[in-house]
């Protein structure tokens, strides 16, 4: 089968309704929009267009399925997780094909997300059993004290474009584990990874209501009345801090519980020890990574002022190797960026900081061609107020900073609003020590450019966000706290 029609075919089995109840179907209202690829602007698909009513119809069939999916065992849940990680195994090549296609990254780094997504089922079957509570004898020994865990409730998922599986099964996976019935938004820009899941997740068995899933090109018509009514308990997103913020204000309406995974301005700061073939290597993964699309990437490099040249020459070397391409394309490792107006975004951001007296080492423009491709790029020479190191790039340009000493580089790195991630290269673990007790950040990398792991809290402080995603703490964010006090005249003192 050629290339085209290995994708043509691939988009016939993908579902493109809404998902409700257990049954695909169309919008309520008929409509559809359409799904492009980011490296040639081709249509790739019309994707049933949720409505209002839609939303409404998706979240009483979350609320009917609750009761009886909190009690169904902890046990079944679990293998239901592991049947979906079997399913991805088996179908991982379709959703990589498919999520290169609609997002633009390189074939290579989807088979990565896929892998990385398909962590989360894994390990969430592992954790549905071991939810646990504790008793006690309270300390004056009149009462008992029991502690048990229940689930939340029905919980909205909006997740965001740049990781379309990923992102989805962070969220859907501790939920299942926790008995959480769901609704997901996913992104309009890449809803099409997001719907072939589903079907799996139905495949593998998930009893009908559990996860229903919207995909819409009216975010806000759609999920506002579900953040409004009381059956909703829990929202959990991932995107900017913008919309994150104005959908915590919307929240606190029915004081939902909310766990955010919003923006970043991660620094990655070079030590005068570094390892250079390490920082470098770092430093490529952390900017270069899905095309710099993260808000874990790397948007300010601080680079000791001793090796700064000699770090800026070796990146700029090894960025210029990267070949631009279609995601499909073998040889590609830089794919496009997601449309039109992350292009503009990152052609102003270079454009600021040049004419605030940034160098262009590298790169600087976008490609004159179909698709929205931005060149490899670097900037040295950058000032700290320089619009590209206030606002996170999204794009694979690594801007380049000095500093003198442990105190300035620990004050730049804190100087912005947000905390969601920073990495460090030095060999001197005393060093290690004191930055991880003074930097703001949720996470941080020590000499490696990424940090993400379905076994690990990934989240971020200030304006980065709330609550942690994976590990032992991402079931507890769809999981409340119960406390009984039993007074009982038979126990005794
Ligand atoms: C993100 O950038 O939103 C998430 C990245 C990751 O999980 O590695």
């Amino acid at each position: 089968m050629t290339d085209a029609k290995a994708e043509a075919e691939l988009l016939r089995r993908t579902p493109t309704g809404v998902f409700i109840d257990g049954a695909w179907r169309d919008a309520g209202n008929g409509a559809t929009f359409e799904v492009q690829d980011p490296a040639t602007g081709a249509t790739l698909a019309r994707v049933a267009n949720a409505s209002p009513r839609d939303g409404m119809a998706a979240l009483s069939a979350a609320h009917a399925a609750q009761e009886g999916w909190a009690h169904t065992p902890s046990r079944q849940r679990s293998e239901i997780l592991r049947r979906a990680f079997e399913l991805v195994r088996e179908r991982s090549e379709d959703l990589a094909l498919l999520m290169t296609m609609e997002m633009g990254k390189p074939l290579a780094e989807s088979r990565g997300e896929v892998a990385y997504a398909n962590e989360f089922l894994r390990w969430f079957s592992e954790e549905a059993p071991r939810i646990s509570g504790r008793y006690a004898a309270s300390p004056d020994g009149a009462t008992r004290l029991l502690v048990t865990k229940r689930p939340v409730g029905p919980s909205l998922m909006i997740t965001p474009w740049n990781f379309p599986l990923a992102m989805a099964t962070r969220k859907i996976a501790p939920a299942v584990a926790a008995g959480c019935t769901m609704i997901l938004k996913p992104a309009e820009l890449t809803p099409l990874t997001a719907l072939y899941f589903t079907q799996l997740m139905a495949e593998a068995g998930l009893p009908a209501g559990v996860l229903n899933v919207l995909p819409t090109t009216d975010p806000g018509g759609v999920t506002g009345p579900l953040i409004s009514d009381p059956r909703l308990r829990k929202l959990s997103f991932t995107g900017s801090t913008a919309v994150g913020s104005r959908l915590m204000a919307a929240s606190s309406q029915q004081v939902l519980r909310v766990s955010m995974e919003l923006g970043g301005n991660a620094p990655f700061i070079v030590f005068e020890d570094a390892d250079m073939d390490a920082a470098v290597a770092g430093a490529l993964m952390a900017k270069l990574r899905n095309g710099g699309e993260a808000c874990v990437a790397a948007n300010r490099f601080l680079v000791h002022e001793s090796v700064a040249a000699e770090f800026s020459a070796r990146l700029t070397e090894a960025m210029a190797s990267y070949r631009v391409g279609r995601g499909t394309e073998a040889d590609t490792k830089l794919g496009p960026l997601i449309n039109a107006a992350a292009v503009a975004k990152v052609r102003r951001l270079v454009d600021e900081a040049v004419a605030a007296g940034a160098v262009v080492a590298l790169g600087g423009a976008a490609l004159d061609r179909p698709g929205f491709f931005f060149e490899p790029t670097v900037l040295t020479n950058v000032p700290s107020h320089a619009s590209i190191a206030q606002e996170e790039i999204f794009g694979p340009v690594a801007a380049v900073q000095t500093f003198s000493d442990e105190r300035e580089a620990i004050a730049a790195a804190n100087s912005t609003p947000f905390g969601l991630v920073c990495f460090v290269y030095t060999r001197d673990l005393s060093r290690v020590l004191r930055l991880a007790e003074r930097l703001e950040t949720g996470m941080l990398g020590v000499n490696t450019g990424v940090v993400s792991n379905a076994a690990a809290p990934f989240g971020g402080v200030k304006s980065s966000g709330l609550g942690r995603e994976g590990g032992f703490e991402g079931i507890d964010e769809y999981l409340e706290t119960v406390y009984v006090a039993v007074s009982d005249p038979f126990l005794g003192a």
